[in-house]
């Protein structure tokens, strides 16, 4: 056993707050490491041979998911997965009975989407195992903010430190728990953002922390940026109408090659997924040589391995 070392390893990943920057530093110098394996011809390792992950979505999901699977699978952990849509949750089992039944089944890890803030907090009182939040609401999505600014990171050879880079996110801010995830990360690790969007979309709160600021005009944010981050408009979670014209929001809010040409010269271009094309980001933007529109999805499984690595393992080695 290693005190010092197991006290110093978080027990979950809820959101970024008890994060500091020296720990997601580790976390990204492990993601180094794990991007190396997932070069391999053979890209698995034993480094979680004999733990069980658990996949708990109680919404869709294409990305968070399947990386979260392929990460575990690299290193040798076994997976169980749950899907609201194919479980007994219709025939009006609860959140707590669900998380019993799965957790009967030993898993050591649950990584969990749902739609209710807070949910994943609220596992942590029913299981002994780690949780990981794969979005929750509109609250938070760590994971995410990881790879989005570990991709930045690992796009500039050399690169250390984000003070003084600008990273712009656009669109339906209101409902996004990836922009306040990565408002969250990329103030905490010493960069500005700025939050773009209609007066509908954009609440003043957001603004209130340190680093952040908001915009209503697409050129303000955009100018000087290092990073320009498009959202989509999330229907799914809007009571009604926000927007009086969605061509009047593509006119003002759309992320184009001509908004792009305001930002930094090598400004990124970054977007969560799933994209609607030619409404939140111009198509020929999302292929051009300055989106890592892909990059996030593959850098996702690298992050995810050392996320449930750090937790699992952490500087503790193998003696659990
Ligand atoms: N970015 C993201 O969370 O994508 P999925 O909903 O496909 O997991």
């Amino acid at each position: 056993m290693n005190p010092e070392a197991d006290a110093a390893r978080p027990r979950h990943l809820l959101d970024l707050a008890a994060w500091s920057p020296t720990q997601v530093a580790a976390l990204f110098d492990t993601s180094d490491v794990m991007a190396q394996v997932m070069t391999r011809t053979i890209k698995k390792v034993p480094a979680l041979q004999g733990f069980t992950v658990g996949t708990l979505f109680f919404e869709n999901s294409t990305r968070t998911r399947l990386s979260f699977e392929r990460a575990a699978r690299a290193q040798s952990a076994d997976v169980i997965s749950f899907a609201a849509g194919a479980s007994s949750l219709s025939k009006g089992e609860s959140l707590k009975d669900t998380l019993k039944t799965i957790d009967a089944m030993q898993a050591d890890l649950y990584v969990v989407r749902h739609p209710a803030a807070g949910a994943p907090h609220q596992l942590t009182a029913w299981t002994d195992a780690a949780i990981v939040n794969a979005g929750d609401g509109r609250r938070a999505h760590p994971t995410q903010a990881l790879l989005d600014a570990y991709t930045f990171k690992t796009r500039f050879p050399g690169f250390t430190s984000f003070e003084g880079i600008k990273l712009a996110i656009v669109g339906d801010v209101a409902h996004s728990r990836v922009a306040r995830s990565n408002a969250e990360l990329w103030t905490k690790l010493g960069a500005q953002v700025t939050l773009c969007g209609p007066r509908t979309l954009l609440p003043d709160e957001l603004g209130e922390r340190p680093g952040v600021a908001l915009t209503h005009r697409l050129t303000e944010a955009v100018e000087g940026a290092h990073a320009v981050m498009a959202l989509r408009l999330q229907h799914e979670r809007m009571a009604g109408p926000l927007l009086p014209s969605l061509a009047e929001y593509r006119a003002r809010y759309q992320v184009t090659r001509d908004a792009l040409a305001l930002a930094h010269p090598d400004a990124l271009v970054l977007h969560p997924g799933p994209m609607n094309r030619d409404v939140e980001i111009e198509g020929a933007l999302a292929d051009g040589p300055r989106s890592v529109v892909e990059a996030q999805v593959a850098n996702g499984v690298p992050v995810r391995m050392a996320v449930l690595y750090t937790l699992l393992v952490g500087g503790k080695g193998r003696d659990r």
